[in-house]
């Protein structure tokens, strides 16, 4: 196994962007488990699967051919044999991602999917970040961080990256999701022996340096 570096946080924190840029300094993979959940939810309603519905969202594992690579340089998610890595940030999908996310089958086998990418990942290391990799994907990773901000900045942020209607709408968005899914796992609160770094008063360089610090003062020679 690589060393592990697992980062869970809350949406609009910044773990994806600090966790790939972290991985990239390292020379380290990079695991974006959120954009597993996000294709699914793709290849569910591309197939036309009720996501309101769990049978039909188990169902739609069976035909789910998804492929993420782990290097942070070319970094892109595939469905078969279709790039879906900016159409799964679209506003629709992360609409319904939490239906999808809460279905325990799919947990299961999505984890499964994660741990085989991070024992065959060809670097040394790997920084695997999304809601529960500190406590249930990875929780015996020597270094574990909970990444937060608050509301505020991590609805800030996120406004900033949309334009036109959606950025309005960022806001209510951002909380309604972090609402549904908090009920499936608790990504609010460190855990046990987790780290966590507060972004509100860093920019983005400082906090890849912080990510950096606590991984550095675990494994001196990274
Ligand atoms: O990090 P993100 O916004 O791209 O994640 C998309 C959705 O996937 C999010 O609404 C919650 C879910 N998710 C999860 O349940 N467990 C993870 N480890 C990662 C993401």
């Amino acid at each position: 196994m690589p060393f592990v570096v697992a980062v869970d946080g809350p949406a609009g924190s910044g773990k994806s962007s600090i966790s790939k840029e972290v991985a990239r300094r390292l020379g380290f993979g990079f695991l974006d488990t959120g954009a597993a959940y996000r294709a699914l939810a793709w290849h569910a309603l591309a197939i036309g699967a009720d996501t309101d519905d769990a049978a039909s969202v188990i169902s739609s594992l069976s035909s789910f051919d998804y492929r993420i690579g782990t290097d942070p340089a070319g970094y892109a998610v595939h469905v078969g044999e279709v790039d879906v890595t900016e159409a799964i940030r679209d506003p629709a999908i992360s609409a319904v991602v939490s239906r999808v996310a809460r279905v325990p089958e799919v947990r299961a086998h999505l984890i499964e999917l994660f741990r085989a990418s991070m024992a065959t990942t060809p670097k040394p290391g790997i920084v695997v970040e999304g809601r529960d990799i500190t406590t249930v994907v990875a929780p015996d990773a020597p270094v574990r961080i909970l990444l937060t901000a608050s509301e505020a900045v991590r609805i800030a942020r996120r406004s900033a990256e949309l334009v036109g209607p959606s950025a309005d709408t960022a806001g209510e968005q951002l909380r309604r999701r972090d609402q549904a899914d908090s009920k499936v796992v608790d990504f609010m609160t460190a855990a046990e022996g987790v780290t966590t770094v507060d972004s509100t008063d860093l920019d983005f360089d400082q906090t890849v340096e912080a990510v950096i610090g606590v991984i550095r003062t675990a494994q001196p020679q990274m």
